[in-house]
């Protein structure tokens, strides 16, 4: 198996520091988390990936949109993020989550998703690598849908600062937030995104393409 890239034992001891407060402070944006949610157009029976699952907050969504039949699957590279996400399966007796304490480079899915989300993992977005072993785990076809932060447009000069200080503290490629999309997009047709809170955030979506094409 590959040797994650360096960068993610920083990423590692970032989320030691945050995990026990994520939930509280992720809160916040469980609105759209709900849209980007929604931009996955999941049915029943389907089965969806959650790329950096974090603490599994986007668990009871997911599940509730593939149904019973359906399943979730999840990878987090951070031991304390996934210690809770464990922990909040076990609380609610969840049968159709698959999940792995994994990095995105080098995680191997039991089975191919339908759909993959990627809800403020830009850490993930940003890498190549990282995108093309998720995606390369995505049938072509599947949906892709991804949120987080981006920077106001240039000209809005200091309104930037805040952005990189909100971001700091969840990402080390905090500087990189003009186009976070990008990576993901060259896998994807139809890709589209829109701002949100008021220009600070993005949401975005697109059908992932035959990579034999
Ligand atoms: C801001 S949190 C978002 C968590 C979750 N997606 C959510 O919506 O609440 C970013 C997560 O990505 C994880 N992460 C960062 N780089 C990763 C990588 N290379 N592989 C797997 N997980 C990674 C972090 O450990 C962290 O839990």
């Amino acid at each position: 198996m590959p040797t994650p890239p360096p960068q993610n034992p920083l990423s590692i001891e970032r989320y030691r520091r945050h995990a026990s407060r994520y939930d509280a402070s992720a809160g916040r944006t469980m609105a759209l988390r709900r849209r980007t949610i929604g931009l996955l157009r999941l049915q029943q029976g389907q089965v969806v990936l959650d790329a950096g699952a974090g603490t599994g907050l986007s668990y009871a969504l997911l599940r509730e949109a593939v149904g019973p039949q359906g399943q979730v699957l999840a990878f987090e590279q951070s031991p304390d993020m996934f210690a809770l996400a464990q922990a909040r399966v076990r609380r609610e007796g969840w049968a159709n989550i698959w999940q792995i304490n994994g990095s995105a480079e080098t995680v191997q899915l039991p089975r191919t998703a339908d759909a993959v989300l990627f809800n403020y993992t830009h850490d993930i977005c940003r890498s190549p690598a990282a995108v093309a072993n998720v995606l390369r785990q995505v049938r072509t076809g599947g949906r892709v849908a991804l949120a987080g932060m981006k920077f106001f447009p240039w000209w809005t000069g200091p309104l930037n600062l805040l952005v990189w200080l909100k971001n700091r503290p969840y990402s080390l490629g905090a500087a990189d937030l003009w186009e976070p999309w990008r990576v993901v997009a060259q896998h994807c047709d139809d890709f589209e995104w829109t701002s949100t809170q008021w220009g600070m955030g993005y949401i975005a979506c697109g059908v992932k393409k035959d990579s034999a094409a």
